[in-house]
């Protein structure tokens, strides 16, 4: 009976063949050619139909016990080969969780900008409004407004960074010009602080840049006296470095106020007693201030005999030295992240 011979070499062939296959395209390669519509075993079965009706059931039945064979044979092998081709992927493309991740470069504001917002924040809730001006200026406004005029020998304590060809135009020398500015754009009752940067030209030192920041502050309204200064540079001083602190004012020359003070603040960091941060003295020098003088008020156009006001200017780099301890003030424009990235999260 060569249909049943047919079927026992169809089978050693094609079990044979099963275990060559090497991967799960082969496997799957073997059952198109074998168990497929156009395949091996599927063409021999076509051929029952050629057989007498005595034979074909014999036939039939050890064809389709073949058909069984194989087709577990297929499953297995398939589900081997799955197996084999997961192992193999996951080994090779495996993911090693307990790397650390890699933490993506933040950056932060500049210990600068973080101080002059803090401020501009404090002086916001004592109703100052922040405005900025122009960093190059002209000698009307840097010096001739604010009483400081051209054969005046304090215009030379400035150190001044002339702009080429034109003694007229300079960089600031400080924020105060923008004292005459904004007196002249608005009526009083006034109250701004003018955060900003100043240059002069001046040996760098540690304390000294010739690049630098400072804030200035003005407020001018009827009866404005010297005891709203103080209130509201000691407010400032308070919301600054906590506690309840103290203010010290000096005198002072500075032609564009009347009466001048240089003004510092007891030191947070010993509570007066004196350290290393206020250089065992127990004060932290903060700036320049004190009532506007009534020739800057007139040549603003405002009536000095209705109108008092005050003003003051501070050193925003020293102010961040102050309360850090920071030594050097070419710190802050030197670069160094490692510098940098200690203020990161605010100053
Ligand atoms: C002034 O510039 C006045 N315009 C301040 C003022 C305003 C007085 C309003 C009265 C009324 P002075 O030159 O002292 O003052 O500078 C004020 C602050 O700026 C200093 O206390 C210091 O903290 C800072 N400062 C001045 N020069 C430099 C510099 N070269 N480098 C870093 N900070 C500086």
């Amino acid at each position: 009976m060569t249909f049943t011979k047919d079927l026992a070499a169809l089978r050693l062939r094609v079990l044979a063949a099963l275990e060559e296959t090497t991967d799960l395209a082969s496997v799957q390669a073997w059952e198109r050619a074998t168990l497929g519509a156009k395949g091996e075993l599927t063409g021999l079965l076509r051929g029952l139909g050629r057989l007498s009706a005595e034979e074909r059931p014999e036939a039939g039945r050890a064809a389709n016990a073949l058909k069984v064979e194989l087709t577990e044979a297929y499953t297995g092998r398939e589900y081997a080969m799955a197996a084999a081709d997961l192992d193999h992927r996951l080994a090779t493309d495996a993911i090693d969780v307990t790397l650390p991740g890699r933490v993506p470069e933040v950056g932060s504001l500049h210990p600068i900008t973080e101080m002059i917002e803090e401020l501009s924040e404090i002086f916001a809730l004592m109703g100052f409004q922040t405005v900025y001006g122009p960093e190059v200026e002209t000698a009307h406004y840097n010096f001739d407004q604010l009483n400081i005029p051209s054969d005046h020998p304090a215009r030379d304590v400035w150190d001044t960074f002339v702009v080429e060809g034109d003694t007229e135009v300079v960089l600031r020398t400080h924020t105060s010009p923008m004292q005459a500015r904004v007196m002249e754009s608005s009526e009083p009752p006034v109250r701004v602080v003018v955060p900003g940067r100043c240059y002069r030209f001046e040996a760098q030192d540690a304390s000294h840049e010739w690049a630098f920041h400072q804030l200035e502050g003005l407020a001018v309204d009827e009866r404005i006296t010297m005891a709203d200064l103080k209130g509201v540079l000691r407010e400032m001083a308070r919301q600054l470095f906590g506690g309840d602190r103290k203010i010290r004012f000096r005198c002072d020359f500075f032609p564009f106020v009347e009466p001048g003070v240089d003004f510092s603040v007891d030191c947070s960091v010993c509570g007066g007693k004196g350290c290393r941060v206020c250089k065992f003295t127990g004060w932290l020098e903060m700036g320049g201030a004190g009532m506007v003088h009534p020739r800057v008020l007139e040549a603003a156009g405002y009536d000095a005999q209705r109108y008092t006001g005050f003003a003051f200017g501070l050193g925003i780099e020293r102010m961040i030295m102050m309360r850090h301890g920071v030594n050097d003030v070419r710190a802050f424009a030197g670069n160094d992240l490692r510098f940098l990235r200690q203020f990161a999260g605010g100053v």
